[in-house]
Order: C-alpha cells, then sequence, then structure tokens
C-alpha cells in the first residue's frame, strides 16, 4: 500500500537540516508532502510563496516530494490529503516536550494519525531557521546552513531587512 507522509513546518527559510529531513522522508514514504504553515504566529520574513519556491528549488531533483502550503489545522490537512502520518525532525532533548505535546494533540483531533521523528543528523543539531536570519543579517557565513541554490537570495534579503 502506498504510503503519503506530510513534512510541516514555517520553512523561513529551508535549512540544510529540514533537507536532510525530508531526503531521508523521501527514501522511506512513497509520496512526501513537505507543507508550508501560511498563518504562523511567528510573522515570517519570507511570504508563502518565496518559502514555498525555495523549497521547490532545493527538493527539485526528488521525484517524489511535492510542496504546499497549509493553514488551520495541520492534522485536518493531514485526513484532507490521506497522509498516514507526520514526519518531524527531532534536533535536541528541548524539541521533545513540545513536539510530544504536538504529536499528542493531532493525535486526538485525528487518531489515525502517526507522528514519526527521524533523529536530526549530528551537523544540524543546532541549526535553525532564526538562527540562519540572524547570521544572514550580521553579515556571516551561511554556506553550511543552508542549500547553495538559495544563499544568496537569503543573504540580499536579511542586509535589505536590517538597513
Ligand atoms: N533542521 C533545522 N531546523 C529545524 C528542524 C530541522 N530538522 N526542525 C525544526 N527546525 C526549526 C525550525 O527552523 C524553526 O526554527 P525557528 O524557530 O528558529 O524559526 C523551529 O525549529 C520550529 O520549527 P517550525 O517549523 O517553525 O515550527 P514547529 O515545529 O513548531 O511546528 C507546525 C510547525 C506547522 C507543525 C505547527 O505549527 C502546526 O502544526 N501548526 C498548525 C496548527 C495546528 O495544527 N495546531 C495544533 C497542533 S499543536
Amino acid at each position: 500500500m502506498s504510503k503519503t507522509v506530510i513534512c510541516p513546518g514555517s520553512f523561513d527559510p529551508v535549512t540544510l537540516g529540514h533537507l536532510d529531513i525530508i531526503k531521508r522522508a523521501a527514501k522511506m514514504f512513497d509520496h512526501v508532502i513537505v507543507a508550508v504553515l501560511v498563518n504562523s504566529a511567528k510573522s515570517p520574513c519570507f511570504s508563502t510563496e518565496e518559502r514555498m519556491r525555495f523549497l521547490e528549488e532545493v527538493t527539485g531533483d526528488i521525484e517524489n516530494v511535492e510542496i504546499s502550503s497549509f493553514d488551520g489545522l495541520l492534522a485536518e490537512y493531514c485526513k484532507q490529503r490521506g497522509a498516514d502520518a507526520i514526519v518531524k525532525g527531532l534536533r535536541a532533548v528541548s524539541d521533545f516536550e513540545y513536539e510530544f505535546q504536538m504529536a499528542i494533540t493531532n493525535k486526538k483531533i485525528n487518531p489515525e494519525l502517526e507522528t514519526i521523528f527521524l533523529m536530526a543528523n549530528a551537523d544540524s543539531m543546532y541549526l535553525s531557521s532564526s538562527m540562519v536570519r540572524e547570521v544572514a543579517a550580521m553579515g556571516g557565513d551561511i554556506t553550511n546552513f543552508v542549500p547553495d541554490c538559495i544563499r544568496d537570495e537569503i543573504v540580499e534579503r536579511m542586509l535589505t531587512l536590517r538597513k
């Protein structure tokens, strides 16, 4: 039976850590839907369209990955898309409590839905989108944090926002 999973997130912007989780999920499941949260309390630096375009660019060579966006409850979106599970990366123990809470809430809303955690790789343990934005805004090198093809655009935007 074909298995579909959803990798949700803000992706503001996508990092090498996110990409690692997406690639590994794509090897394990038939169809991976990367879902960008539209209305986040976080007020993103990059628009939904920009975040989706970055994701399209960095996953363009992975056949079974689809980029989408959603608004509202993740558990409802999973139901709507016929997803079997949510896949998320776990970076550190500090991620666990919040992720645990989200997984239980999602299961209460949609009892059929599983949440699968993949351990972040050692290089991504410390990574986050806000750290990437901060380093770029201060003129630091983000080569080790984001895919090459989107690096310059992120740097340019963050430097402009700083002015
Ligand atoms: N590599 C690098 N960074 C990672 C990462 C990885 N593998 N996994 C997570 N991160 C970072 C992100 O970059 C982000 O960093 P930032 O805070 O510096 O921007 C941080 O971890 C949090 O990730 P983010 O994607 O912003 O949000 P989240 O994990 O808290 O959850 C949703 C996002 C979309 C899953 C969640 O908000 C959601 O489900 N929203 C819909 C509403 C809903 O259904 N609510 C009820 C369920 S609780």
